[in-house]
């Protein structure tokens, strides 16, 4: 067990227990990383108020039960009563010696969920936006995380392939042509496909009667209506699947459940919805009215699950949606990494689905909200002249500027490894841009400084690791050969050691909080406190053989830590830089 606060955490546990009774056996020792130790154990302080003693005295007592020898070298009280732990160096050591010989480095594998993630989801025929950008990066980094927790992902891309724009579309592709070139738009620009179709849509009433008879045939399943929308749903596929490699994010056709797939179950979805009293006729509609959803002047704000003309919409598919991942996917959690705008809309959907009973089999949904990302101007990121920004556009610009810095540092490099570098570092940046912010805050995309070789942004920690392996380069080793033994005796070492054993307890928390930030922040640390241990302890150059073993085997802990660290948020480490 590598985690020292955990370990610590038993300890003061085991000593409540004996020192006032087993019922205080399971209070929270607060653990805390502390200013004059490694850590605090703050209980005492609340204890004290149940005991209705002095802090101070329920803390010497604590400590006086405190078996702690073989891993804490100083316990001592402080203040009103914090107990100060400082750990041992040579557990310390032990520890990281054990999580560099670990595949997993520390990270332990937790008793397995089913997790579907609903993420991604892009809208057939429309352009892809940053908006949809950044749920695909950040629920691809915790679809990879949870992976490795041990549960059993579903990935679950719910586009958007269903419902009355596609009368307009189909219609649009009749008359440009099926093998057309602007048909042919939806694999790689297909806002301005979708801009063709709703132009004439708006403009042309005889074009907008033939969309709109189409999407009665759509509906009522006519087979060459139906051939065709699924032509439109296999070039947008190509565009995805494109956006997708690029970004090399692990979507791929076996993951896709979008909209259209629940179609069959929607009438079921209502009509169990009424007999159980849950859903009721208003003005023509059926609605779910829920509790605590008022609107403007406590008007009951309805979820509408059959529009009076007989329709169904995104709720109703979103209640189908919600049972099925319960009770088939039989899920424990469910995320919906999803714009934050969504929030409402989803939460009547888990109010709903709770009423229903589907989520009693012990599933939890959860909205990861995804906020916006902003243009310098501080609105929703656009071009220019208004238009949503081209997904594919930005990616490539993104690796053409890293390109040039990647010339410009590595003029030694052959032509094809610094387009490969330039790649790596270009999407890395962006996906780590859209990482580093706590999901559910807006950020404003800046090419420059997520760029940046220089704090916390991917191409820093991609350049981290690509330092350290010339590190191994130049010593004439490979990173596996370093295998210590590890001993500390300066503080770089102790604080860089220390600093590995928070892995582990860093991507357990990312599984439950679903907050890929923390890891983030957690590698820039462990980076930076790499930077000041390279600084202060010579590696190659250090004159005793020992302790240069020892240095180089934290040198390797580090990079395999900082490239599984990136690997889990989807980027990638490049060799060199
Ligand atoms: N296609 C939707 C959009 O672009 C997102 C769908 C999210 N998933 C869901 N189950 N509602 O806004």
């Amino acid at each position: 067990m590598a985690d020292p606060q955990e370990v610590l955490s038993h300890r003061v546990q085991s000593a409540l227990g004996a020192a006032f009774g087993p019922e205080y056996a399971e209070t929270d020792p607060v653990i805390r990383p502390s200013q004059f130790a490694d850590f605090q154990a703050n209980a005492a302080l609340a204890l004290a108020k149940r005991l209705g003693r002095k802090p101070r005295d329920v803390a010497a007592e604590i400590v006086e039960r405190l078996d702690v020898d073989d891993v804490v070298r100083e316990v001592e009280i402080s203040g009103p009563g914090f107990i100060n732990l400082t750990l041992r160096d040579e557990w310390i050591a032990a520890q990281a010696q054990q999580i560099l010989a670990d595949p997993r480095a520390g990270v332990a594998v937790q008793e397995a969920q089913n997790i579907p993630i609903d993420y991604s989801a892009p809208n057939v025929a429309k352009e892809m936006h940053v908006g949809h950008l950044r749920t695909t990066v950040v629920g691809d980094a915790l679809a990879r995380t949870l992976e490795f927790l041990g549960h059993n992902v579903i990935r679950q891309n719910h586009i958007g392939d269903w419902g009355t724009p596609f009368g307009m579309l189909i219609e649009h592709l009749l008359d440009v042509g099926e093998h057309s070139e602007q048909a042919d738009l939806l694999k790689s620009d297909p806002n301005a496909f979708y801009q063709g179709a709703r132009a004439k849509f708006d403009g042309d009433e005889e074009f907008a009667t033939r969309a709109r008879r189409r999407v009665v045939a759509l509906q009522g399943g006519d087979a060459e209506t139906l051939r065709l929308w699924g032509e439109l749903i296999e070039l947008s596929k190509s565009y995805f699947n494109k956006i997708y490699r690029k970004l090399d994010v692990t979507l791929t056709d076996a993951d896709l459940a979008g909209e259209s797939s629940y179609n069959d179950a929607l009438e079921g979805i209502c009509r169990e919805l009424e007999d159980k009293g849950i859903a009721e006729v208003s003005e023509g509609a059926l609605c779910v009215f829920l509790d605590g959803f008022t609107g403007r002047e406590g008007k009951p704000v309805p979820l509408i699950i059959r529009k009076s003309d007989g329709g169904y919409g995104y709720g109703t598919t979103d209640l189908a949606t919600i049972k099925y991942r319960a009770e088939v996917l039989k899920a424990d959690r469910i995320l919906y990494v999803i714009g934050a705008p969504q929030h409402l809309h989803l939460e009547m959907v888990y109010g709903t689905a709770r009423e229903a009973g589907w989520l009693d089999g012990g599933t939890t949904p959860i909205h990861v909200q995804i906020g916006n990302v902003l243009g310098s101007d501080g609105k929703i990121l656009r071009t220019r002249s208004g238009a949503p920004i081209r997904l594919m556009a930005l990616l490539d610009e993104a690796i053409e500027r890293a390109g040039r810095v990647v010339a410009e540092n590595r003029p030694d490099l052959d032509e094809a490894t610094r387009a490969e570098i330039a790649r790596e570092v270009g999407v890395g940046a962006v996906k780590y841009a859209d990482l580093s912010v706590s999901h559910d805050n807006e950020y404003v995309f800046d090419f420059d400084r997520m760029l940046a070789l220089n704090g916390n942004t991917g191409p820093y920690l991609q350049y981290a690791t690509a330092r350290i392996r010339s590190i191994f380069r130049k010593g004439g080793l490979t990173p596996e050969e370093a295998t210590g033994p590890i001993r500390i005796a300066e503080p770089a070492e102790r604080a860089l050691a220390l600093t590995l054993l928070g892995f582990g307890p860093v991507v357990e928390q990312v599984g439950d909080s679903l907050e890929p930030h923390r890891l983030c922040a957690y590698l820039f640390d462990l980076a930076q406190t790499f930077t000041s241990f390279y600084e202060h302890c010579p590696v190659l150059k250090a004159e005793d053989a020992d302790v240069r073993a020892s240095r180089l085997a934290l040198t390797a802990a580090t990079l395999r830590t900082l490239v599984l660290g990136l690997s889990l948020l989807g980027v990638s480490a490049p060799e060199q830089m």
